[in-house]
């Protein structure tokens, strides 16, 4: 070997050893930034836990691994840690005590490729917060709690039970029906009007929100969620869902064009895409401005992609538990005709006055447990907690399901029972361990247009009607279905009986 060659395989030999050295330190840098995660069950490489997790019910094993392992817990989904948060005061501490670490939101991949990262669900840091701020300032204004968004949902009722009346007393499916009622509230918010059902711009943003949930619930979805790269090439429905989705988002984009041409920095909103384009006016020369197209697009279909399903969902819950307990109906529709009677409709004032009505719809919440692992957050920052370390980015799940199924913190958590929520003396009591809409600062941002609207067409419904079951009570399984992302109601038909 001449000296040339000797110096070049040396060069190479070296080039190599570094390589190999820098590797090493990289990985032995993330393995001890690993090292103090919260304990769990030992991973296979490559695929983590995965196989031990029932991808249909994840939610159950996650209650089974707490018990094993502490409130606090570790599993390995592929590659990544996902750190699972049990107990009131576990998922407390996390997510209010030290709020500013553990609210960032996970990049769960279908959340995020239907709005391409934007919009206030799926960001985190300075954009989240811009958001968020706006939208709840948005939702109030527009009178989320107050008179006009009442009017809007108790407009929406009267369809309702105009519809349901439709069908004479005969058998039917509720939940179309129920969708769209749901649907339309959040469509009088962002576009400032409801639509007939049949119009075919409701029919599209509709039929999108279904397919999404549709893919979001299937085991597609959830292996979306784990491999997004492969799954994107692979055919399938989610490669619909994603056309319907570009579709309404073109409608909403034209939406807010339509609204750009009569509209100045002083005009007075009068839907959420109105309002969202007089802050894109009044931020036009800010380089960081959060209020452009992309966002605008991303939080329209956050409010109709969070408010719809849980809010339809958790109604359909409902009238298969008045069925399946027709005591429980009967107490509701009297306390309805004591308090509200049969010539006006129900409004919020009556809310306070009817504390079994209250109790009830908390109850069915509480016993459905519609998101048992919440919406996923991450750490923002290297995080130190309860003396482990849980790096930068981890996903973390609140398991909510398990607060709200405590024995220690309800009286009877195990069965269907209003009580959980009423007092010795019959009044409404409040349980601070009711976490259906999450806790701390990224809690469900439109709780109190879902608190209205349950309230407010629950009690619509019942006025006017008695629901009954194609099969005698005592034979039907009221069980929620898991899906990867919620519980929700089975499939049932149903008879609307005319109260006379
Ligand atoms: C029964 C009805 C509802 C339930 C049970 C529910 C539950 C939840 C839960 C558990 C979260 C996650 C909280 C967290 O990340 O810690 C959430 C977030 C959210 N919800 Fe709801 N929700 C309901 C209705 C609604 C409605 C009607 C809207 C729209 C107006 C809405 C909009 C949102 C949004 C935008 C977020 C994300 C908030 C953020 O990331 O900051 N939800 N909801």
């Amino acid at each position: 070997m001449d000296i040339l060659s000797l110096l070049q395989a040396n060069f190479l030999s070296l080039i190599l050893g570094v390589i190999v050295f820098v590797l090493f330190w990289k990985n032995r840098g993330t393995q001890s930034n690993f090292e103090r995660l919260p304990p769990g069950p030992p991973p296979a490489p490559i695929v983590g836990n995965l196989f031990q997790i029932d991808l249909k019910e994840p939610y159950l094993y996650y209650r089974e691994l707490c018990k094993k392992y502490g409130p606090v817990c570790t599993i390995w989904l592929a590659n990544k840690p996902v750190v699972i948060l049990s107990g009131y005061q576990t998922i407390k501490d996390a997510l209010v005590l030290q709020g500013e670490e553990f609210n960032g939101r996970a990049q769960y991949p279908l959340l995020v490729r239907s709005t391409n990262g934007h919009g206030v669900m799926v960001s985190s840091g300075h954009r989240w917060r811009e958001l968020r701020r706006f939208s709840i300032m948005t939702l109030k204004n527009f009178g989320m709690g107050r008179r006009s968004v009442e009017e809007r949902v108790q407009e929406e009722a009267r369809s309702l039970v105009k519809a349901f009346n439709e069908y004479e007393g005969a058998v039917f499916n509720p939940k179309e029906l129920l969708c769209n009622a749901v649907s339309n509230v959040i469509c009088s918010i962002v576009f400032g009007h409801r639509f007939e059902y049949k119009d075919p711009q409701f029919l599209l943003l509709y039929d999108t929100v279904n397919s999404y949930f549709d893919v979001l619930s299937s085991p597609l979805g959830s292996l979306y969620n784990i491999f997004p790269k492969i799954v994107e090439w692979i055919p399938g429905k989610h490669k619909d869902m994603f056309a319907l989705l570009q579709k309404s988002h073109d409608y909403v984009k034209n939406q807010a064009e339509i609204r750009l041409k009569h509209l100045d920095a002083n005009s007075t909103p009068r839907d959420y895409i109105e309002a969202f384009m007089i802050k894109t006016i009044q931020e036009k020369d800010m380089p960081n401005s959060e209020f452009h197209y992309d966002n605008l697009l991303g939080s329209v279909w956050n409010l109709f992609s969070a408010g719809t399903e849980t809010t339809s969902s958790t109604l359909r819950q409902m009238i298969l538990m008045m069925i399946k307990h027709p005591h429980i109906q009967a107490r509701v529709q009297k306390e309805i005709d004591e308090v509200v009677g049969q010539d006006r409709s129900p409004s919020m004032d009556d809310r306070s006055k009817m504390a079994y009505t209250d109790a009830v719809i908390h109850e069915v919440q509480r016993n459905m447990d519609l998101a048992p692992t919440s919406v996923p957050h991450k750490v923002t920052v290297d995080t130190e907690f309860k003396n482990y370390h849980i790096p930068k980015d981890t996903m973390v799940l609140p398991l909510l399901s398990s607060v709200l199924s405590d024995p220690k913190l309800w009286k009877n958590p195990g069965h269907f029972d209003p009580e959980n929520f009423l007092d010795e003396e019959g009044r409404f009591k409040k349980n601070d361990a009711f976490l259906a809409f999450g806790l701390g600062k990224r809690n469900c941002l439109g709780e109190g247009l879902a608190r209205m609207e349950l309230f407010l067409f629950t009690s619509s419904l019942l006025q006017r009607f008695t629901f009954v079951g194609t099969k005698p009570p005592e034979e039907i399984d009221t069980t929620p279905k898991c899906c990867s992302f919620g519980r929700l109601p089975c499939v049932y038909d149903c008879y609307a009986k005319l109260r006379v």
